[in-house]
């Protein structure tokens, strides 16, 4: 039988209850305990929690010596600390309901438990390490020992994810993870990413790793650059091409209807200009030749020889890379507007039984700078609204990252039913987390400005119930590492002539310099300290006074009464 931790103080409302502990270090805020209901285990998440004693404030006083060694000095045991914590009642597990609240608050006395691991796996995680269909993205982060915090790869698929954080909180970090992941032998997914940092190719290295492979199986890992990521403007469903011209006016629809309607079936951007004209010389005319000349010609994504086929990009067990660095943010909404239209069609195709393009497989698509494409302004809006809202019906799965979760429609986030929030600085992003993410609870959303890189709140249907979560390492290496200016600049001068005895010499003495400076003011801190805190409490010892300064009343009585006192506040 485990250990109780603490004990039940009292419940607060229906779902919450207080205990009382004198563990200081593992019941931290988010921290999983139970307590048992008719044998059976009712998990809550810890929300808070502050110490039962604090010290009296003339205690305080004095910056330079710890309270602590005043009541040393005072003959006060202070070895146990009490704390109250705060829980929340989530429930008992169970396996085709989830979780089922009691509403019953353990009563005053109830002994309380620190969740095991092996408990916490089974109740909040739908997968186990390794499963097929499992996502393995992390370990919880209040526990020493890894408990691995694993999310469900089929939910994510037909439901989403959003991942959403301010810059340089591991995002991009966590999406390889979750890339990885979808590649291993126990997933083998069909995956595509929008890359527009360049920053997803290292994953090509998976192909050579034994943790990817499998006796029949290995990943491949697809990079297209930006002369590879090509749409043929003849592949282009007219909606398609009408959707990339801007402004169009009913003459000019029409008219490049009939010029559209007259192509063959493999034309240039130039013949369909001809055409036009041919057609009709007029203000008309010439505006659509102008929109197509700058809108389609003008645009590198859009070729007149060059494609590529859904089938080269996407298939169980390949990970396609489209590197879409270089290239304008206009031309990058317009790719992901033609392709992801074309994915989800080709996907609608399958399930109907219709012929044309078809994908007979589930897919998943991580689209970085999520922002970008999804906000009401961008011309890959409304596929991306529409896939994030029938794309669950067709298996077409989205993972949006963004640093800008306020810049998305909230429409399309609501969509995301996992959501992973990282660090959020930006008051504006927090409020906005906090209105469109509402499986987070609001403690955990208290969490999101203390989070550093690599720590995250995971929620939604893929994980039972909300968790903080350690991101787990890379196997391979993240693209995305932040740039070393000052070493940058170092290795630069020390390669101009004779600047490497410049720098290195300099570098050496001020090194040298400083930890010497260093040892020196840490000794004669550390003494300062000693023979402050030998005159503190020799003064204490005196005058029964605590403060440093301040007038004394140097009599022995008055150490008897701030002693007690003391031991007043402190046991009380
Ligand atoms: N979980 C992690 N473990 C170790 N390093 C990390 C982790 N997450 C991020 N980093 C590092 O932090 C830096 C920024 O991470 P990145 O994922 O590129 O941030 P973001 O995409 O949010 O801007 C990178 O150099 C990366 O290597
Ligand atoms: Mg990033």
């Amino acid at each position: 039988m485990p250990q109780p931790v603490g004990t039940v103080r009292s419940p607060e409302g229906t779902y919450e209850f207080t205990f009382v502990t004198s563990d200081e270090k593992k019941l931290k805020s988010g921290e999983f305990v139970y307590y048992i209901l008719d044998g059976k285990k009712v998990m809550c998440r810890i929300v808070k929690r502050k110490p039962l004693r604090t010290y009296p404030d003339s205690f305080l006083s004095s910056p330079t010596i710890h309270p602590s060694k005043i009541l040393k000095a005072l003959g006060i045991n202070n070895d146990t600390q009490l704390f109250e914590v705060k829980a929340c009642v989530m429930g008992y597990y169970d396996k085709k309901l989830g979780f089922v609240n009691p509403r019953i608050p353990p009563p005053p006395g109830e002994p309380v438990y620190l969740a095991e691991s092996d408990v916490i796996q089974e109740t909040l995680m739908k997968k186990r390490v390794g499963e097929i269909g499992s996502l393995h993205v992390g370990y919880l982060l209040n526990r020493d020992e890894d408990v691995p915090v694993v999310l469900d790869a089929s939910l994510i698929t037909s439901e989403h994810l959003c991942i959403l954080a301010s810059t340089g909180s591991g995002k991009s970090y966590l999406s390889g993870v979750i890339a990885e992941e979808l590649m291993k032998p126990y997933n083998r997914a069909a995956v595509l990413v929008l890359d527009p940092h360049g920053e997803y190719h290292t994953l090509k290295e998976m192909e050579g790793m034994d943790e990817f492979c499998s006796d029949n199986y290995r990943p491949r890992v697809r990079v297209f650059g930006k002369d590879e990521v090509k749409i043929r403007l003849c592949e282009l469903e007219y909606s398609e091409l009408v959707g990339i011209l801007p402004n169009l006016s009913d003459k000019m629809e029409a008219l490049l209807k009939n010029a559209y309607e007259n192509m063959p079936e493999k034309f240039t951007s130039q013949q369909l200009i001809d055409e036009i004209m041919r057609m009709d010389d007029s203000y008309t005319s010439r505006a659509l030749v102008w929109r197509i000349r700058r809108y389609i010609q003008g645009m590198d994504v859009i070729d007149d020889y060059i494609h590529m086929e859904l089938k080269d990009l996407l298939r169980p067990g390949q990970l396609s890379v489209l590197q879409l660095y270089e290239m304008s943010d206009l031309e990058q909404q317009v790719l992901a507007s033609v392709l992801l239209n074309r994915i989800l069609n080709a996907r609608i195709a399958a399930e109907k039984g219709k012929t044309g393009e078809v994908l007979e497989y589930p897919v998943f698509i991580i689209v970085e700078e999520a922002h970008r494409f999804a906000s009401r302004d961008a011309r890959s809006y409304d596929v991306m609204r529409t896939i994030l809202a029938e794309g669950r019906k067709f298996g077409v799965g989205v993972c949006l990252i963004s640093q800008r979760p306020s810049k998305i429609d909230p429409d399309i986030l609501s969509q995301c039913m996992t959501q992973v929030v990282m660090r959020i600085v930006n008051p504006a992003d927090q409020e906005n987390v906090r209105s469109s993410v509402e499986s987070i609870g609001r403690d955990l959303l208290d969490e999101l400005p203390g989070l550093t890189k690599g720590q995250a709140v995971v929620a939604g249907v893929s994980i039972n119930a909300p968790v903080l979560m350690r991101v787990r390492e890379r196997l391979t290496s993240h693209g995305g590492v932040s740039r070393d200016a000052p070493g940058e600049w170092m290795r630069w001068t020390s390669l101009m002539d004779g600047a490497v005895s410049v720098s290195s010499g300099f570098t050496g003495k001020a090194g040298n310099y400083s930890k010497e400076k260093d040892k020196k003011e840490k000794d004669k801190a550390e003494k300062d300290e000693k023979i402050e805190t030998g005159k503190e409490i020799e003064k204490v010892g005196k005058t029964g006074k605590a403060e440093k300064t301040g007038k004394s009343r140097g009599t022995k009585k008055g150490l008897k009464i701030k002693q007690k006192n003391a031991r007043l506040f402190w046991e009380e």
